[in-house]
């Protein structure tokens, strides 16, 4: 299922009277040696489809690093790739963001672009976070019988301008969500934390028998992770990679006004693109500009404001709302892969054609993992941020900050993350919370894509800031981290630095080789570096206007989604 969740960050210390959470900088701890973990091949019981064989291990970490008297434990679940060339250069652990993805089968997922984006000389390695997968599954519906699990359902999301009384609602339901979530899971909240998870990864990189230095590639909430490690460990910095950054004080704050900056300009791509390719972009008839699309599909959202549309498919009854529909939007802001997709069913939307919508959007809906931790999401950034009321009206000045960042969808979905943090009632345990001036072993790259939906280029130098001597790539591509719209540039960047320790030049900006609306993919962007040098046979996702290529394109979309736990 296709969760993806607006990842925003906030602003510490610019907000008065914020309760500042503890420091801890963290005690180095070095187990420098033969390998600690005893990894399997038989790992079918994960459930988790590779494209390449892997490894996995159940790895044993403190449940509590605060409380030194309490032996009590928690296992990981650990997954490794090994590097195509042998022997490897050392280990790259892995973190999908979200946060509340599970890392485990981040690397089995996308394996084989990751193993040649580091030209098979590193072995890949994934780890669930706390709170995902099968560690402290967070769940605010525990316990609760199927009836009652029903009745707990909050209400259908409404955004913020679908109507006059959504954010109220929004934020009632909110609440009495919050209450329920600490009387079900009372006491699991306050161990999930980005800091706890940081020293895991410290213990997981000791355990690995290497150099007890870290390797790291994180996306989106990744970053958040990736800096408060480097932050608590700088010593243990060896190769760090952000990408698709969240404004990491941002994020502890709980008061995240910079992730929706570049929005509009991702919706303008979608509506340039779509322009520039009449063949791959049906809506592209709905206008001879740009504009006059972007205004077609306008009007169709606010007729949907005003009047939803009911459609039975198979003894089943959906709405199409506003609210629905542009969140399915919102979400594939992420993806320009799925553009040509999206401007297809959208265009079913504009010709009033609501029930093909809603029978190509079915074929879209996952089946869930199982074992997933519905509420990680929530347990973990909520528990890390500072802010906190139970008043709507504390939130309006927020709300006059975050609205103008994008026309499009502010006042949609700019409020998403305050509102669902700011009633929570779990705290984690340990939060780092600075300083944000920090001195790392060795540099880190950043890299930031020119258009993100939620994790702008003006996150990507914030965070570069904290670490002096790192250096900011741009991507001037589209779309949600580095991998949603590859480019041979940005990927040799990524591998000299993991290899070479070589930093781009301050001020590169890499060129997109996978151009909007095109049915290119990684395997053509990345050719001339494929695995080992082996060129692999490509793979390419058709897309077409006829009903047929439309399902072929999303049944291949459903069983192929890059990193499919992202954006969750
Ligand atoms: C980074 O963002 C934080 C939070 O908004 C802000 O306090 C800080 O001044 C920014 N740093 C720079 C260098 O802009
Ligand atoms: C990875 O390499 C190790 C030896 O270093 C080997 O024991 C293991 O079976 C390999 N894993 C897979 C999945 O091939
Ligand atoms: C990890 O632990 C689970 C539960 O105890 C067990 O079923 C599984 O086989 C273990 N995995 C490995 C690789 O040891
Ligand atoms: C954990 O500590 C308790 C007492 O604090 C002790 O009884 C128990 O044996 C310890 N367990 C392990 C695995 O060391
Ligand atoms: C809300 O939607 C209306 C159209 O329905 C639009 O005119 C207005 O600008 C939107 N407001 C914001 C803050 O997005
Ligand atoms: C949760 O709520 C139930 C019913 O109100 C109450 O009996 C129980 O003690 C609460 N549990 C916790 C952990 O607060
Ligand atoms: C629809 O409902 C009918 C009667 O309840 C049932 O026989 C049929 O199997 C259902 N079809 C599907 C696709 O669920
Ligand atoms: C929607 O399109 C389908 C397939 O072209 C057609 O059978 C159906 O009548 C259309 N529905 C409406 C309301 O136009
Ligand atoms: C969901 O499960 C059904 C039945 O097992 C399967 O046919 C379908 O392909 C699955 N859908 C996806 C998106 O994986
Ligand atoms: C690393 O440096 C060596 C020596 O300068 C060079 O030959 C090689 O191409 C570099 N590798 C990458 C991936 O940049
Ligand atoms: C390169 O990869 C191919 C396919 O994965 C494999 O057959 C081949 O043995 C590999 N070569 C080396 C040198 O690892
Ligand atoms: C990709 O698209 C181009 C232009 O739309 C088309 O000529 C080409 O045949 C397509 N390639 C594949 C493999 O679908």
């Amino acid at each position: 299922m296709l969760l993806l969740s607006v990842l925003l960050a906030t602003a510490a210390g610019q907000v008065a009277g914020l309760p500042q959470p503890q420091s801890l900088r963290g005690e180095l701890e070095t187990h420098i040696g033969d390998s600690e973990i005893s990894w399997s091949t038989d790992c079918a019981y994960l459930g988790f489809d590779s494209q390449l064989p892997y490894s996995c291990a159940n790895f044993s970490v403190p449940l509590d690093y605060t409380d030194p008297t309490s032996n009590e434990t928690l296992e990981l679940t650990l997954t490794r790739i090994n590097a195509t060339i042998q022997p490897a250069r050392g280990s790259v652990l892995f973190n999908p963001g979200g946060p509340g993805a599970g890392g485990a089968d981040f690397i089995t997922g996308g394996g084989e672009e990751f193993m040649t984006v580091l030209g098979g000389q590193f072995n890949l390695i994934g780890f669930d976070p706390r709170a995902t997968g099968n560690t402290l599954r967070f769940d605010c519906n525990e316990g609760l019988s199927d009836l009652e699990q029903l009745e707990a359902q909050p209400p259908p999301t409404v955004l913020g301008n679908a109507s006059d009384v959504a954010l109220g609602n929004n934020f009632a339901s909110i609440k009495a969500q919050a209450a329920q979530c600490l009387n079900r899971t009372g006491g699991i909240g306050e161990l999930v934390g980005t800091a706890f998870v940081a020293r895991d990864m410290a213990r997981i990189v000791d355990a690995l028998g290497e150099d007890g230095l870290l390797r790291y590639w994180g996306f989106s909430y990744g970053t958040a992770l990736g800096a408060t490690f480097s932050a608590m460990f700088p010593e243990k910095v060896d190769k760090v990679v952000l990408d698709g950054n969240v404004n990491v004080q941002e994020y502890y704050s709980g008061w995240e006004t910079q992730a929706l900056v570049d929005l509009d300009g991702v919706v303008q791509g979608f509506f340039d693109g779509c322009i520039a390719s009449l063949d791959s972009c049906p809506l592209a008839r709905a206008g001879e500009t740009a504009d006059d699309v972007y205004n077609t599909v306008e009007a169709m959202l606010t007729r949907l404001k005003y009047n939803p549309i009911a459609v039975t498919l198979l003894n089943e009854t959906t709405v199409v709302t506003y609210s629905s529909v542009k969140t399915f939007m919102f979400n594939m802001l992420y993806r320009p892969r799925t553009w040509p997709l999206v401007a297809t069913l959208l265009d079913y939307l504009v010709d009033d054609n609501a029930s093909l919508y809603v029978d190509a959007r079915s074929q879209l809906r996952g089946n869930g993992t199982a074992g997933d931790s519905p509420d990680a999401i929530t347990a973990i950034r909520c528990g890390d941020t500072a802010f906190r009321t139970d008043s709507l009206a504390d939130l309006m000045p927020f709300e006059q900050q975050v609205v103008p960042t994008s026309t499009w969808g502010g006042l949609d979905f700019g409020l998403d993350n305050i509102m669902n943090c700011a009633p929570w009632m779990e705290k984690a345990k340990e939060v780092y919370s600075g300083d944000w001036d920090v001195k790392t072993k060795n540099p880190l790259l950043l890299i930031g894509n020119t258009y993100d939906p939620v994790t702008p280029l003006v996150s990507a130098q914030n965070n570069s800031a904290a670490f002096p001597g790192s250096v900011v790539l741009q991507h001037n591509g589209y779309g949600h981290t580095s991998l949603a719209q590859p480019s041979l540039c940005t990927a040799e960047a990524v591998q000299a630095y993991f290899i070479n320790g070589t930093l781009p030049t301050p001020g590169t900006i890499c060129q997109p080789d996978v151009p909007l609306f095109s049915n290119s993919t990684w395997q053509d962007a990345f050719a001339s570096i494929s695995l080992n040098g082996t060129v692999k046979a490509k793979r390419n996702v058709r897309y077409g206007s006829s009903r047929k290529s439309l399902m072929g394109a999303l049944t291949e979309l459903s069983r192929n989604v890059p990193g499919k736990p992202l954006y969750r």
